[in-house]
């Protein structure tokens, strides 16, 4: 079939693709077909995105929640051939079925299946929100999976209240920063577990206390929490090591469900969880970023053609907040 020229040229785009699992080296910028919007999604010129461990997770290929993380990246190639699941952008257009949105838009979003290392993508409106205004879309881009999965494990895992004390270990990370400040979003006492260089940090978003892990051990200090929320994950703490720090009705509660899901399903004081980040917590999420109670911190951005930097940044395990990728000067 014959398409001219400039039909061609207005469905290319730009897309950081990986054919094979692998290091970052598998991550090559090329151009592709711009995708098309199914009834229920929006299709999303990309401002930004941001880096998270589900990237590693896919680019790598590893299998982890016995063998679900397989499952959605693909056992022998990937599946999924762009990364990207973070997006803040514009809508460029919207499926026959999407009410909330129209073109123009300025929104962020979560995407279940990856796609946002590109300059168009396909969001489902479900896990769509309107961007806060005062957030630009490469602070915005920061938001959707770790700040949803903040709020999913203090709101909805452990209901948080006013007047708890609770710990954030991993104060100074993507999911922690967020932590910190959705817990001070209620009259609790946070306290926040971090190495040296990121103290002032986590003082910044609002910690009455923090630890130095380098310095001290909570666990073997004698203080106790309502709540201590693991956002490092990667086994490096465990309930069996914190337990002695929790309250009578304590509750650990780790964003690594593997750690916890078979050996504590009847301990009612231990809670592993997904992010499941969707429309209503971005909502949520927004009106405290539109009251000032939550910002966000953006450690490093790189453009889509150094996005194996930036997963190489990730990697190496202590950014300071946020790694973000822009898709437009
Ligand atoms: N369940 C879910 O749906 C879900 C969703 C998103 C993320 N996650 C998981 O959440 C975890 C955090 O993700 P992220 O993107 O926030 O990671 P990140 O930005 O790399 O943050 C990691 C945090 O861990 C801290 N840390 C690293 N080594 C440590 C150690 N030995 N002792 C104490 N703290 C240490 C770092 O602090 P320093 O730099 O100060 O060392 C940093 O605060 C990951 O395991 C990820 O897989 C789960």
């Amino acid at each position: 079939m014959f398409i001219n020229n400039t039909t061609y040229i207005q469905n290319i785009m730009k897309a950081a693709k990986y054919e094979e699992f692998g290091s970052v080296e598998v991550l090559e910028l090329k151009e592709v077909e711009k995708p098309t919007p199914k009834d229920d999604e929006l299709l999303v010129k990309v401002h930004a995105t941001s880096v998270n461990a589900l990237d590693m997770i896919f680019r790598s290929g590893a299998s982890l929640l016995f063998g679900m993380t397989k499952l959605m990246a693909g056992f022998k190639k990937p599946k999924h051939k762009i990364l990207g699941f973070d997006v803040s952008g514009e809508v460029e257009s919207v499926g026959k079925k999407v009410t909330k949105f129209k073109k123009g838009d300025l929104i962020y979003g979560m995407l279940k299946i990856p796609g946002a290392n590109a300059e168009y993508v396909c969001v489902p409106e479900k896990f769509t929100a309107i961007k806060p205004v005062n957030m630009s879309h490469i602070e915005a881009a920061t938001v959707p999976d770790t700040g949803g999965t903040a709020l999913t494990g203090l709101r909805d895992k452990v209901s948080i209240r006013d007047g708890q004390r609770v710990l954030i270990f991993g104060a100074s990370g993507g999911v922690g920063t967020f932590a910190v400040q959705i817990a001070r979003t209620f009259t609790t006492e946070v306290t926040g577990v971090c190495s040296t260089s990121t103290i002032s940090l986590v003082k910044s978003l609002g910690a009455n206390d923090v630890i130095d892990y380098t310095k001290e051990d909570f666990t073997e200090n004698g203080r106790t929490y309502d709540i201590i929320f693991d956002a490092v994950g990667r086994r490096v703490t465990s309930y069996s090591k914190c337990k002695n720090s929790l309250t009578e009705n304590g509750i650990f509660v780790t964003v690594d469900p593997e750690a916890v899901m078979f050996k504590y399903m009847l301990n009612k004081k231990v809670r592993g969880y997904m992010g499941n980040v969707n429309g209503e917590k971005l909502d949520y999420l927004r009106d405290l970023i539109e009251a000032g109670k939550i910002k966000s911190v953006v450690d490093k951005i790189f453009p889509l053609s150094q996005i194996a930097e930036a997963h190489r940044y990730y990697e190496e395990g202590h950014p300071k907040g946020k790694i973000v990728i822009t898709l437009q000067d």
